[in-house]
């Protein structure tokens, strides 16, 4: 049972950790490691049942440690539903941390933008998601909690807490819908046409299956995109992974303070209605 394998590891690594949010830490996020004090870090290597990374700008490490007030596990490097074929590869990490004691996940992306108001470098929280593929990293599960809810699926109370810690930062913190585009490759312009058309207000290749996964779990959940491009046809910038990443670069610190101060000033326990 890698579950319990895991666990045991982070156990006699962190001894006295205690964390009560995981954070999953996306494109152009990885700074936030440098926010994490009394850190210990884990590559994922040592731990049975998580990914092998293997995108440029995931580095596959657990740091377990503080942010702020909160006790944290950090997730830098994630794996996508496009590496492979499966999404449910983020199953055994986020249960893994949730038996550790996380009653949070706060997860971070890059993605492209279906709005002119939010070009590159805006942040944007999610107030929800559109899964495109349709595909579900519960399929397989038995009993009734496989049907799971997802409305409030980003959590009200840590979306408003974002946004208050936001403006008293004097940073703008968009709000909207992210589509979850299977990937790898980019969209064509007709498909981010239908996206918006659809509701759609930023597009990315991660972060729903494990929205889906830390429902299913109780966890609640909160999501921030950081804006690294124009969706396909929206502007006549050429879309690559390596354009992406540079578009995240100039922002990333900003984005990682800012992201610090949301986790660090979380107070637990929140007051929230049970999912
Ligand atoms: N599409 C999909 N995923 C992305 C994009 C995009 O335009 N930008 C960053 N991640």
């Amino acid at each position: 049972m890698s579950e319990l394998v895991a666990l045991h590891t982070i156990r006699q690594r962190a001894p006295l950790a205690r964390p009560r949010i995981a954070v999953v830490l996306g494109s152009g996020w990885s700074d936030l490691t440098d926010h994490v004090q009394e850190a210990v870090c884990i590559p994922y290597t040592e731990l049975d049942g998580f990914p092998k990374a293997t995108v440029a700008g995931h580095s596959g490490m657990l740091w377990v440690g503080q942010i702020g007030a909160n006790q944290v596990a950090v997730m830098s490097g994630r794996k996508h539903g496009y590496e492979t074929g499966e999404v449910d590869a983020m199953k055994t990490p986020l249960r893994v941390l949730q038996r550790l004691g996380c009653a949070i996940l706060v997860q971070t992306n890059a993605a492209g933008s279906l709005r002119t108001d939010m070009p590159p470098q805006s942040l944007m929280v999610l107030s929800d998601h559109i899964n495109m593929s349709q595909r579900s990293p519960l399929v397989g599960e038995g009993g009734s909690e496989r049907f799971v809810s997802m409305v409030d699926a980003y959590d009200p109370a840590l979306r408003a807490h974002a946004r208050h810690i936001a403006l008293q930062r004097g940073i703008t913190l968009h709000e909207g819908v992210y589509a979850w585009a299977f990937g790898p490759q980019f969209e064509t312009p007709a498909e981010i046409r239908m996206f918006k058309q659809l509701g759609a207000d930023a597009v990315g290749m991660s972060t729903v299956p494990e929205t889906i996964l830390a429902r299913h779990a109780g966890l609640r959940v909160l999501a921030l995109s950081l804006i690294t491009n124009m969706g396909a046809g929206l502007s006549t910038e050429q879309l690559s992974h390596a354009h992406t990443l540079a578009q995240a670069q100039s922002v990333r610190g900003v984005a990682s303070g800012l992201l610090a101060d949301i986790i660090g000033q979380i107070e637990l326990p929140l007051e929230m209605p049970e999912p």
